[in-house]
């Protein structure tokens, strides 16, 4: 009889956190369906409190996701736990996770609060969550520099309090692996069956994957990871990482499996590197380009001659494909069918037809589409929001000498509106003329730009990071073209369409709960 180690999945929650990886609702839906696919036992989609939109998408998530928990996270007070309950609400089966934190150094300088004040806001945490849902996870937040003492005396009382399993955090990712591992085998020894311990470990000096190892040959029955270790600050444990080891090193873990689908891992990697636009480093584990290339001459020998002298993974069990295949001009739309399929999305006739239009588009300008233009066409058509306003045409006069201006042409409520500006710079010109021609204001908080593809005439991906209304979070918007400046109208566009979709929920939510708005 195997034992299973569940993975909790926080890419959406965690992962979110990472500088520069904000997604939206579709974006995020698209994760949480990948998720689904490489059967990831607990989906975290995000901290219900935290926004509008972040409620929104755990909704959503939840109301999709079929064989995979949905989880919210919520800060141990009772209106993030109303939020956590209310969102995971339509989920097939729900959890609720809170936390509060548990180092002397957070309950001092961060709480401002006693040990005892703690535990019982712990213990009222759990008791609360338990009335939405029988699943209930309560973290010790900084667990990795708490008294061992304490810990003990309060996750005894969250789980007599109903808690069901008990994540053990190494929230600064402070504590080497024989450390991690003793602690978690004393917590497992301590609890027995009374819950199961799970672990969450940060990358800040590299040991993420090596802790989360070693807390499941002590006992751990659940590990937190994001894919492509994304996460706050270093990040956390990668999925990938994570997930490999324990299929790789049988001999190791003895008896241990995870319910992961390894051969999804690949196309769940290229999916969030998509939309987040964070790219795992080259040399990355598991995932990053260069995994599964030999370059020197010994070794690309060696692996022709036997695959396993050095290899000690197949890149088809991650469900990479080595022969590389390229689209260009001159495929049809059965190669392109096909190819999409390949990489693993799953579209309706409709939106096999949107996409196909957009490729063929890009095939007039571009010789050969690879994969990753494949991902990026097909992400932003299904994860495309509402458009209320719609670029038709970008006109821009950026000569070294004189001012910068732009006219933009913009469809909004069926009609075409045309209007020209003058700004700093060419973008602060297209940027202003948007705001003329919408009646929005807009301050820019982040503009990035991305090559997606290789070659002089690769795709470029802006992302653009935008606050319409002080007070309000800033929005995300991202575009794509050829031409950067074009792909920054879009991105911006796509800002305000977010925001307007935003505003359109929070509208609808208040009149639900009676407010004035
Ligand atoms: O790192 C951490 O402690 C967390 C908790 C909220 C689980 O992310
Ligand atoms: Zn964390």
């Amino acid at each position: 009889m195997s034992e299973v180690v569940k993975i909790l999945d926080t890419t959406l929650r965690d992962g979110e956190q990472s500088p520069g990886a904000s997604m939206n609702t579709e974006e995020k839906i698209q994760i949480a369906k990948q998720l689904e696919k490489l059967r990831v036992d607990i989906i975290e989609a995000g901290f219900a409190a935290a926004s509008p939109g972040d409620f929104e998408a755990i909704n959503r998530i939840a109301a999709v996701i079929e064989n995979s928990t949905v989880c919210s996270l919520a800060r141990a007070v009772e209106k993030d736990i109303e939020a956590a309950g209310r969102a995971i609400e339509p989920a097939k089966s729900k959890r609720i996770h809170t936390f509060i934190a548990t180092s002397p150094i957070h309950m001092k300088y961060k709480l401002r609060m006693e040990p005892d004040e703690v535990l019982k806001r712990a213990v009222e945490a759990v008791g609360y969550a338990r009335e939405f849902t029988d699943d209930v996870q309560f973290s010790c937040e900084d667990a990795g520099r708490s008294d061992m003492g304490f810990l003990k005396e309060i996750i005894a009382a969250a789980v007599e309090a109903g808690a069901t399993t008990i994540n053990i955090p190494d929230t600064v990712g402070y504590r080497f692996p024989h450390e991690m591992g003793e602690m978690i085998a004393e917590l497992v020894k301590f609890i027995g069956d009374r819950a199961t311990i799970a672990v969450h470990c940060h990358n800040d000096l590299g040991l993420a994957t090596a802790n989360s190892l070693y807390s499941v040959l002590n006992g751990a029955r659940q590990v937190e990871c994001t894919i492509n270790g994304l996460g706050e600050r270093a990040g956390n444990a990668a999925l990938e990482e994570v997930v490999m080891a324990i299929r790789t090193r049988k001999d190791l873990f003895e008896g241990i499996t995870t319910n992961i689908n390894t051969k999804e891992i690949y196309t769940a990697s290229r999916l969030v590197a998509t939309i987040t636009g964070i790219e795992p480093q080259p040399n990355k584990a598991i995932v990053g380009k260069n995994a599964f290339a030999h370059e020197s001459g010994i070794h690309q020998d060696g692996v022709l001659k036997h695959k396993d002298t050095y290899e000690i993974m197949r890149a088809e069990d991650i469900g990479l494909e080595t022969n590389l295949i390229v689209l260009g001009k001159h495929s049809g739309r059965h190669a392109f069918k096909s190819r999409i399929k390949a990489l693993g999305f799953d579209l309706s006739d409709e939106e096999i037809n949107k996409a196909f239009e957009k490729f063929k588009i890009l095939a007039d300008r571009k010789k050969e589409i690879t994969d990753d233009d494949l991902r990026i066409i097909i992400t932003s058509e299904i994860t495309s929001i509402p458009e209320t306003f719609r670029l038709k045409k970008l006109q821009i006069n950026d000569c070294s000498e004189g001012v910068p201006s732009a006219a933009v042409t913009i469809e909004y409520d069926g009609k075409e509106i045309t209007d020209a500006g003058i700004g700093d710079g060419t973008i602060d010109a297209i940027f202003k003329t948007i705001d003329r021609i919408s009646g929005y204001s807009g301050s820019l908080h982040d503009y990035e730009v991305k090559a997606v593809s290789k070659g002089k005439d690769a795709l470029a991906k802006v992302v653009v990071k935008v606050v319409f209304e002080e007070d309000k979070p800033a929005v995300i918007g991202h575009g794509l073209s050829i031409d950067t400046m074009m792909a920054s109208a879009k991105a911006y566009i796509g800002a305000l369409n977010s925001y307007i979709s935003m505003k359109d929920i929070l509208t609808k939510k208040s009149r639900e709960e009676g407010e004035d708005i």
